[in-house]
């Protein structure tokens, strides 16, 4: 596919079935989002991987987060759920190194560049992707789950699969309505 088509033409798909990408297609979707931008070389990535059992582990963790909430049981019931839309989701945690030039938001933003990466490499090899979060990505419970401290942060919870249907067409935009020059 050629780069710009796929830079101007990506959408999301949120309806993804099996198979999800697996050898050297997943390896290719990581190796992705390890080419993000990484002022100071500090690498502030980790890509925690669920697809099967670990997508019952992913559930437990979402639910068990908003029960400790006290959330209504429709949010609990929805994160029990959640993981399921895909046959893979890719929780995308930004893991910050403390550092006197590079402050924690540029390691998150490199840490989203990274979910975009990856997106990107899944459509090019004919997968599909949509990225979510929610309030649970930044709950106290789900941190420690996932091993977070300090300024880390979730970015994301990628799910990746198969397209149950052609992307819709990207959406028109003018440019003069996000353009401006100084
Ligand atoms: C950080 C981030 C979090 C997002 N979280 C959600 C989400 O939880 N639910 C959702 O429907 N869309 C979410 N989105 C937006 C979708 O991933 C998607 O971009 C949007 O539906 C527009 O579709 P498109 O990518 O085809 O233009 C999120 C986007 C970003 C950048």
């Amino acid at each position: 596919m050629d780069a710009l088509e796929l830079l101007l033409g990506r959408r999301s798909v949120g309806k993804l079935s099996a198979p999800a990408p697996e050898g050297k297609v997943l390896e290719n979707i990581i190796r992705a989002g390890l080419r993000a931008p990484d002022h100071g070389g500090l690498t502030p990535w980790r890509f925690v991987i669920a697809q099967g059992s670990g997508l019952n582990k992913l559930a437990t963790i979402l639910s068990q987060a908003a029960i400790a909430n006290q959330s209504e049981e429709a949010v609990v019931e929805k994160m029990r759920h959640a993981p399921f839309r895909a046959p893979m989701v890719i929780t995308v945690i930004a893991k910050v190194t403390e550092h006197p030039k590079v402050p924690a938001i540029e390691q998150h933003i490199s840490a989203g560049c990274a979910v975009q990466a990856m997106q990107m490499a899944a459509v090019a090899q004919g997968f599909q992707g949509f990225w979510r979060s929610g309030n649970i990505m930044f709950d106290a419970n789900v941190h420690q789950a996932f091993g977070l401290s300090g300024e880390d942060q979730i970015v994301g919870f990628l799910y990746l699969g198969t397209p149950n249907f052609e992307p819709m067409k990207a959406l028109e935009r003018k440019l003069g309505d996000f353009v401006e020059y100084l």
